[in-house]
């Protein structure tokens, strides 16, 4: 876990042919032992995705999904993809919890509780996402609001936790939060899991929102940042390895 990690989350975008140039030109990266890449493609790619960063040169490239059913076992659950098909097309890493969930999807902590314990049961990370909207952070009510989230780990049956901090008003907006903003945050979530799941956690804490190539080298040096979750700019090559070189 000494590795940053650097995650790019396509969200709903994407399309076979790109896909394919995007992860063939990232797998001739040189190797760079110190990073951790994951790509998040929508659902429908996961196996293309999978396929190309097969043949991997240097670099292992880790295939992350963007949500799970809530449903554990296969059945009658039209239009849903379970933890376990996720594994059996090479996912290692599940987003779970994404703020845009919440907003379109009206997800709460109870599913994303049941989506955990899906990823787990079949052995894969759940990678959760947590952030305070603009009016709790103007409230000061935003470590209230990430610990409610947070609260989802009570319990659980790992010692490996997972979390991307992505302030909800830092999503798509060009607005990052400030250093002190993000330490802060990085360090409360740290304690925050240790004394919710006691002191043998492994943590990892990923930021994510409007980070780019251009601010990606500041990010990484605030202390407790282990990564980035980074949506728009790693649709981009450029930028994408941009931010991988300076993790
Ligand atoms: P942007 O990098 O486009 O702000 O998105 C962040 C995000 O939501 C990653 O999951």
């Amino acid at each position: 876990w000494q590795q940053k990690w650097v995650i790019g989350n396509w969200k709903m975008n994407g399309q076979l042919h790109n896909n394919n140039n995007l992860v063939h030109k990232l797998r001739q990266l040189p190797a760079a032992s110190n990073v951790c890449i994951g790509i998040t493609p929508p659902t429908v790619y996961l196996l293309q995705v999978h396929n190309a960063v097969q043949i991997v040169l240097d670099n292992k490239i880790h295939v992350c999904a963007q949500d799970v059913s809530r449903f554990p076992d296969k059945g009658a659950y039209t239009g849903e993809v379970s933890a376990e098909m996720m594994r059996d097309v090479g996912v290692d890493i599940v987003l779970i919890g994404h703020s845009e969930r919440s907003l379109y999807f009206n997800e709460k902590n109870d599913v994303q509780r049941l989506k955990i314990e899906n990823v787990l049961n079949v052995g894969l990370l759940p990678l959760l996402c947590v952030g305070e909207s603009l009016k709790e952070r103007e409230d000061g009510r935003e470590k209230e609001a990430v610990a409610y989230q947070l609260s989802v780990f009570k319990g659980l049956k790992t010692q490996n936790f997972a979390v991307a901090y992505e302030p909800v008003w830092a999503i798509g907006t060009g607005k990052v939060a400030t250093k002190e903003q993000i330490a802060d945050m990085h360090a409360f979530i740290y304690n925050e899991i240790l004394s919710l799941c006691g002191n043998d956690a492994n943590i990892r804490v990923l930021y994510g929102g409007s980070v780019n190539d251009t601010n990606a080298a500041e990010i990484f040096s605030v202390p407790h940042v282990d990564g980035a979750l980074v949506g728009g700019a790693s649709l981009k090559y450029d930028a994408f390895t941009a931010i991988i070189q300076a993790a």
